[in-house]
């Protein structure tokens, strides 16, 4: 018989040698307590999270917990169906209703989670003898998206506009395309030219997702995202996102001003074939949504983390994956594997979390110190984060 597992041999000796060493395992932590949307109980000891997607604090909102309490009580502990059959409750539609209002566009769809938004979404309208040009660092759920779907897949260099243009001319112009970029890259916290790429796409007939999970919220004047910063979002034909960041709970949507969209609620496999989200899921989403709206301050406050936390670990002397902070990522670039795991492990033991990125998930198979900022981090906080960068990169040799 042959052994089916045999193709992960050389992910588990690698995984072997490295826990060989002592090292705690960076893929394995468990948060005992969670004090807050910035500090939890790891190992037993308070630790500062610094990598976690809960970019606006929302996790622990009073509105937002009290809401998800209520509908507990009122609607039961979930729905156990389908959002076309006994899944949709009134607050999968109020969640709906705010997301319409927070983007100010016609539609809105609420999936289970952002991988099956953008699944289902781009799996659905990318169909054969269609295009998808996408982004060579895409998320794993676009291209798994691709991967259900029939279309043909034309990938493009990040953030090269010239790159997407010339793909762009090479397809039959009568042919379907859809245009597939994220507003923020999720693993070097670098922003995609949307004004530029959005222009070339239009001129060449595409259509346009952008994938906005980790600029929801935060950047843009109403938190709409990269495309409402750069000026774009009226040309944008699908915006996806998810409320696991900075909504602060756990679902995905994708939003529209497309006239035929509300068709997809019946056509989309991974929104048709699975549960909803549980009322006080969607009841915390829609809640936290509508407080988003009026969340300028911790917007500012936010960009302030993000530009003194940037500042700091370069004049450390550390390795960041932008020159200039750009979201609120900051990723720490690490010389191999072994370094990166040494560093998050000091790091953890000074008390802090952050995340430990490899290949395949980070791009030129980079391995990087992930650090995702939060609203509700305070400058003493980053104050303090700085100072166990300094001495977990000296204990191991990463910074002099
Ligand atoms: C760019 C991007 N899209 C989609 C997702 C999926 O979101 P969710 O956690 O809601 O499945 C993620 C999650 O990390 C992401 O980074």
């Amino acid at each position: 018989m042959a052994d089916l597992f045999s193709k992960f041999d050389a992910l588990i000796e690698q995984r072997e040698a490295l826990l060989s060493t002592g090292l705690t395992d960076p893929f394995n932590l468990v948060m005992e307590r969670v004090e807050s949307p910035t500090v939890a109980i790891c190992n037993g000891r308070r630790t500062i999270l610094l990598g976690t997607y809960n970019y606006m604090g929302m996790t622990f909102d009073p509105d937002v917990v009290a809401a998800g309490k209520q509908a507990l009580d009122e609607f039961g502990s979930g729905t156990t169906g389908s959002r076309v059959l006994n899944g949709t409750y009134q607050g999968h539609r109020e969640c709906e209703a705010a997301l319409r209002d927070f983007y100010a566009m016609d539609h809105a769809m609420v999936f289970s989670t952002g991988y099956q938004a953008n699944l289902g979404i781009i799996s659905t309208i990318a169909g054969k003898d269609d295009y998808i040009i996408l982004d060579i660092d895409s998320h794993a759920s676009i291209y798994d998206g691709c991967a259900l779907g029939n279309a043909q897949i034309v990938p493009f260099r990040h953030n090269d506009v010239e790159a997407l243009e010339k793909r762009l001319r090479r397809l039959p112009p009568e042919a379907g395309k859809l245009v597939v970029l994220e507003g923020v890259y999720s693993m070097l916290g670098d922003t995609a030219p949307l004004k530029e790429m959005v222009s070339v796409s239009k001129a060449a007939g595409a259509m346009v997702l952008v994938d906005e999970a980790h600029s929801m919220g935060f950047i843009g004047e109403n938190g709409r995202g990269v495309a409402e910063a750069q000026g774009v979002i009226d040309d944008v034909d699908f915006i996806i996102g998810t409320f696991s960041k900075s909504v602060g709970t756990v679902g995905g949507f994708c939003v529209s001003n497309h006239p035929k969209f509300e068709i997809l609620r019946l056509v989309c496999r991974p929104y048709v074939f699975t549960a909803s989200l549980p009322p006080s899921v969607v009841a915390t989403a829609a809640t936290s949504i509508r407080k988003l709206m009026h969340g300028r301050a911790k917007r500012d406050h936010l960009w302030e983390n993000s530009k003194r936390l940037h500042a700091g670990l370069k004049a450390l002397g550390f390795t960041l994956g932008t020159d200039e902070p750009q979201s609120a990522i900051i990723a720490v670039i690490m010389p191999d594997l072994e370094k990166g795991a040494a560093m998050w492990e000091a790091l953890l033991h000074e008390g802090l979390y952050v995340n430990l990125a490899r290949p395949p998930a980070t791009p030129a198979n980079m391995t990087l110190l992930r650090c995702s900022l939060c609203a509700e981090h305070t400058e003493e906080q980053v104050g303090e984060i700085l100072g166990m960068f300094e001495a977990a990169g000296r204990a191991t040799g990463c910074i002099n």
